[in-house]
């Protein structure tokens, strides 16, 4: 107990305790705090819950203030500030599926509500809802040079996160294409909330929806086997009219691999996604 009082020493004797975009800071005391708690007596456990309330409310005020300077504009500029500084070294470099702190973050930020239950029972090759971590979407953002003239287009596009971030962080146009109407909805709200209009949300399966706009397309494995090839079929079509670059995370990125017609870059770390262009 003795390492929560001297946190909540140090919280009071420095009253607001952390520059006010140092919010990493703030969310670390307060998991440092959750951890204690169980083992505190009546007494710490009370000053610890109001440490805790005070932390809250302070990371609210700085959401809030986030979110309206998205709503007026300027997001590419105030996130990528923020995204540098909320980054942190690699402690999971063995583990790619690993989330962090930076997706506690985002979370904050994004505000996605809870869906409601699913109606579409998946097929056997298709993939259930799973996001990719925040730094792999950054890392997708940043090494696929997504510009203002390009629209990524994710694939199963889930809760909406990588178009969500992509629509935030760039000047880029972003879709996301999503089977499941819950999940859609859910995106939906979430950047009408932030009142993004560089961003939209489609229900269709990926094999029949219209993906002519496509320049960047994602894959974080929506899909296997019939449908993989089926999608890759149509964005090889699509290769002919354009050049494209496609981004793929997880197990797919190997039957993408095999794709003559595309051309992986090399330059970029294993366990992030990987970015291919066609010819
Ligand atoms: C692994 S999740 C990826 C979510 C999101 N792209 C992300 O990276 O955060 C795969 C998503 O693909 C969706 N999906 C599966 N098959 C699909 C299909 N044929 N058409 C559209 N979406 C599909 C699933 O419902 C699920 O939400």
């Amino acid at each position: 107990m003795e390492a929560l009082r001297r946190l909540l020493a140090a919280l009071d004797r420095d009253g607001d305790p952390a520059p006010a975009d140092d919010i990493a800071f703030r969310i670390e005391a307060l998991d440092r705090i959750d951890a204690c708690l169980p083992h505190a007596d009546e007494a710490l456990r009370r000053q610890a819950m109001a440490a805790s309330d005070r932390l809250e409310s302070l990371n609210a005020r700085f959401f809030e203030d986030l979110r309206e300077d998205i709503r007026r504009g300027f997001g590419p500029e105030r996130l990528m500030a923020c995204f540098a500084r909320w980054e942190r070294p690699r402690a999971h470099a063995d583990d790619p599926q690993a989330y962090d702190l930076l997706d506690e973050l985002v979370a904050g930020l994004l505000r996605i509500g809870e869906p409601a239950v699913p109606t579409i029972e998946l097929s056997p090759d298709m993939v259930f809802y799973q996001p990719t971590p925040a730094r792999h979407i950054l890392a997708m953002i940043r090494h696929s040079r997504l510009g203002p003239d390009d629209v990524l287009v994710d694939l199963g596009s889930g809760l909406g996160h990588v178009p969500l971030l992509a629509a935030i962080c760039t000047r880029a146009t972003a879709i996301g294409i999503e089977l499941e109407p819950a999940y859609v909805a859910c995106a939906q709200a979430a950047a009408g909330a932030l009142a993004l209009s560089n961003v939209r949300f489609m229900q269709a399966d990926a094999r029949a929806a219209d993906v002519s706009a496509g320049t960047v397309f994602y894959l974080y494995t929506p899909f296997k086997g019939a449908i993989l090839r089926d999608v890759l079929e149509r964005l090889r079509d699509e290769a002919t009219r354009r050049t494209i670059r496609v981004c793929t995370f997880g197990p797919c990125t190997a039957e993408v691999t095999q794709q003559s017609w595309l051309i992986r870059s090399a330059e970029y770390e294993a366990n992030a996604p990987a970015i291919f262009h066609s010819g």
